[in-house]
């Protein structure tokens, strides 16, 4: 009886397969109803009293091999099938992967640079970390400009700071290269300001310079009513208040026609019937001569603008933040923008 339990183990030890069918084949014949180890273990009682002790040990030793190499093959066939089962089909049709889109405010930008390319107008930057007379001296700030002021403007040190708006493009521009001039420079500016729905320290401009030989305010008008019409439709109409800068003289803000209610007047326009888009004037001859133009022989016009400030009138954005949030929730809405 002991020999035969010694066997049964060498065989059970020895015994291998491939499949999951085949194990279970193997647990009914050895630990099922019928199967050899129950069968042997039924044999217990037959067993002569002194080898009782030997006999059980080695039965449940027997018992549990078999239990253990069941466990065991059943796991690795069970591995490797779930292995062959995640190789690659490439018969199967490829999973989508959804597209991206463009920022908005990059579809505006684009939108606007493009505009002006139509016109002949060159795309030029600048740094955003600029020194003081890029930035504010050689476009004719006094020296106690509020602008300069620590509220305004991130200093780095004493001459050098963060730009707070593209005209120093304008400058750089007009001190490398001889008139005619006629450029848009986009870029990121700085504002020490707080963050609200209407203000963020850190926003987008496009400035635009046109310098040449007589050129007039008539030209700045029209250059600004095809911008305008190009960018909000054909009916918008433009107006022109007054205003201070600087860098330009006269210097005007450029207002358009209400999106929303064309000219009638609605919550948006405040019942004015207009919104502001920008500022804009006639290049002043200290800054032409700073820039090393003669004021004598050229003139000019620049204007400068918000990419937020359009974007938001375009696309009705009632708050500045969530151009700066990534939220897709905002962002796909800009899908088939462009
Ligand atoms: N730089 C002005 C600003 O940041 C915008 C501006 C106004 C630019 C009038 C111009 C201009 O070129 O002529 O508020």
């Amino acid at each position: 009886m002991l020999e035969q339990v010694d066997h049964l183990l060498k065989e059970i030890e020895g015994f291998s397969c491939n499949t999951l069918e085949e194990v279970e084949a193997f647990r009914i014949q050895t630990i099922g109803k019928k199967g050899s180890v129950t069968l042997l273990m039924g044999e217990f009682k037959n067993v002569p009293n002194e080898q009782k002790k030997e006999f059980g040990q080695k039965i449940n030793h027997l018992k549990n091999t078999v239990q253990d190499k069941i466990n065991l093959l059943k796991e690795s066939l069970e591995e490797s099938e779930v292995a062959t089962q995640t190789k690659i089909d490439f018969s199967r049709p490829a999973e989508f992967t959804s597209l991206g889109s463009r920022h908005p405010l990059s579809v505006v930008r684009k939108e606007i640079l493009d505009i002006f390319g139509r016109i002949g107008f060159s795309v030029s930057e600048g740094p955003e970390i600029e020194d003081d007379w890029h930035n504010f001296s050689a476009l004719n700030f006094p020296p106690e400009h509020p602008a300069r002021d620590m509220q305004d403007t991130f200093f780095i040190d004493n001459e050098i700071a963060l730009r707070t708006h593209t005209s120093s493009v304008q400058v750089r521009v007009m001190e490398n290269s001889k008139p005619p001039i006629r450029t848009v420079s986009p870029g990121r500016v700085f504002r020490n300001e707080a963050i609200s729905a209407r203000a963020h320290c850190i926003f987008h401009q496009v400035e635009g310079l046109y310098i040449d030989k007589d050129v007039s305010f008539a030209d700045l008008k029209q250059t600004l009513m095809y911008f305008a019409k190009e960018m909000f439709g054909e009916k918008t109409e433009i107006r022109l208040r007054p205003s201070y800068f600087p860098f330009t003289e006269p210097s005007a803000e450029v207002d358009v026609s209400c999106l929303i209610c064309s000219g009638k007047g609605c919550n948006v326009c405040k019942h004015t019937g207009f919104l502001e888009i920008m500022g804009c004037g006639m290049v002043d001859p200290n800054v032409l001569d700073n820039c090393g133009i003669d004021s004598k022989v050229y003139s000019g016009f620049a204007f400068g603008m918000g990419i937020e400030r359009i974007t938001m009138l375009k696309y009705q954005v009632n708050d500045l933040r969530h151009f700066f949030e990534n939220d897709l929730r905002f962002l796909n809405q800009f899908k088939s923008a462009y």
